[in-house]
């Protein structure tokens, strides 16, 4: 598949379903160099444990959500990431222009979910602030067996679907539509998770 391909294959699936898988978003010598990031190599040093709830509400809960972020400042991002924020910005022009969507920005994280943690059922618009239109999350995890778990969950009208985040995968979802969830693992679940919003990013995270 072409560039261009895995791009119509995304719409054609946020157009019919409100989602789409698209392997090989990211080529394996593309996610190794995002591995060989400094965040990546020290463990969990760079990246603090992940809230729920919005801003000033935002709290700590590990019977929810028990992974660890750090935000991505496009400014100051590695060459390694510079090529995955290009990739989302050429699906922003893209999806705007077949979906007549008014995507204007992104926000991303680097993710990583130690082994046992999860995230339960949820949606990732916030009550009080709809500006997250799609989410994009791309796996990390060369060689990743079914046995060791990590689906992401999809809770689809008539069915529910699961799917393994296997490196270099890319699912981009409806973020008012879709109830996901995050099943345990029985290694770290590494990921870059970022969501395309209607108005310019605030940088509140960073
Ligand atoms: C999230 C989330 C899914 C995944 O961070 O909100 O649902 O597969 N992540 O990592
Ligand atoms: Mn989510």
């Amino acid at each position: 598949m072409t560039p261009q391909d895995k791009l119509n294959q995304l719409a054609d699936g946020l157009a019919e379903s409100g989602f789409a898988v698209i392997d090989d978003f990211l080529l394996p010598a593309e996610v190794n160099a995002i591995l060989q990031l400094d965040e990546f190599q020290t463990g969990l040093l760079h990246f603090k444990k992940a809230g729920i709830g919005h801003r000033q509400e935002k709290q700590v809960n590990e019977g929810i959500r028990g992974d660890y972020i750090q935000w991505i400042d496009r400014t100051q991002a590695a060459p390694a990431l510079q090529v995955y924020l290009e990739k989302l910005q050429q699906v922003i022009g893209f999806v705007n222009q077949t979906l007549y969507l008014s995507l204007k920005d992104y926000e991303l994280h680097l993710t990583q979910y130690p082994t046992g943690t999860f995230y339960k059922r949820h949606l990732d618009q916030f009550k009080k602030d709809d500006h997250r239109k799609l989410s994009a999350i791309c796996y990390l995890n060369t060689n990743w067996k079914p046995e060791e778990g990590g689906q992401l969950k999809l809770y689809l009208p008539h069915q529910q679907l699961e799917i393994f985040p296997i490196a270099g995968r890319l699912v981009c979802f409806r973020s008012d539509l879709i109830e996901h969830e995050v099943l345990p693992a029985s290694r770290p679940r590494l990921s870059l998770t970022g969501w395309l919003l209607d108005q310019v990013a605030d940088l509140r995270h960073l």
